[in-house]
């Protein structure tokens, strides 16, 4: 129940009041982005933790002028890979084989088949691909904030060339795929969602049993 009551908690803050977010907590939700699980382990993505202010101030205007882009903490911004490539592949089966301390046969066979088809792929169908995995991050990302008590603000409403050109990320083979400011809620009248109900679907008409 603890872990229901949190995510029942948290909200999608829509002002925050720009206190900083301790850093072993901001540690804490990366380590949980960390953790996640993606397709093949391939864990296709970066993620830039904004503090500074400037560049927040720059970002917000290409973000539907969203207040918490500036007046959170850290901004989370979920870059995916633009495309998979060999190198990309190699890196995660090599960090693999390092870690583990052995090669596997059967793990070998399947970089090969991995080798063989996503590279060959059209690199826009490998983003999708690749942002798909950064959002499974970015959820857990999410959870953990609820967890440590640090409001999250999902953030899908920005422009995200723009984006990708004010923080270089075009040239290091990344696009930004969705965005997470980090920080404490404006509970005064700024924030017309804080006091809401949460409503979502009853349980009847989202989940469906089959015996
Ligand atoms: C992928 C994603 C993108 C979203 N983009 C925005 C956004 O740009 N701005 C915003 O205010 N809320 C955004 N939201 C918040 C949703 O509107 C919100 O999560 C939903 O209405 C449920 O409300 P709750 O999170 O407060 O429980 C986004 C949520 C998700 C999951």
């Amino acid at each position: 129940m603890e872990l229901l009551d949190k995510l029942n908690w948290r909200y999608a803050a829509k002002a925050m009041n720009g206190k900083a977010v301790p850093e072993d907590k901001i540690e804490h939700i990366l380590e949980a982005a960390r953790l996640a699980p993606t397709s093949s382990g391939l864990q296709p993505f970066e993620i830039m933790v904004i503090k500074n202010q400037e560049l927040k101030e720059k970002i917000r205007p290409v973000a539907w002028n969203q207040s918490v882009i500036t007046d959170c903490s850290h901004l989370l911004v979920f870059a995916a890979w633009d495309t998979y490539t060999e190198d990309r592949i190699n890196y995660m089966f090599n960090l693999t084989n390092e870690i583990r301390g052995f090669k596997n046969e059967g793990w070998e066979n399947y970089r090969q088949m991995l080798l063989g088809s996503y590279p060959q792929q059209d690199a826009e169908e490998n983003y999708h691909h690749a942002a798909k995995q950064a959002y499974i991050a970015f959820s857990q990302a999410i959870i953990a904030a609820a967890f440590e008590g640090v409001d999250a603000t999902p953030i899908e409403g920005f422009e995200a060339e723009a984006v990708d050109t004010i923080l270089g990320l075009r040239e290091k083979g990344l696009r930004s795929a969705v965005l997470l400011p980090l920080g404490y809620r404006k509970e005064e009248e700024e924030d017309w969602l804080v006091n809401l109900v949460k409503v979502r679907k009853p349980m009847a008409d989202l989940v469906t049993i089959i015996n």
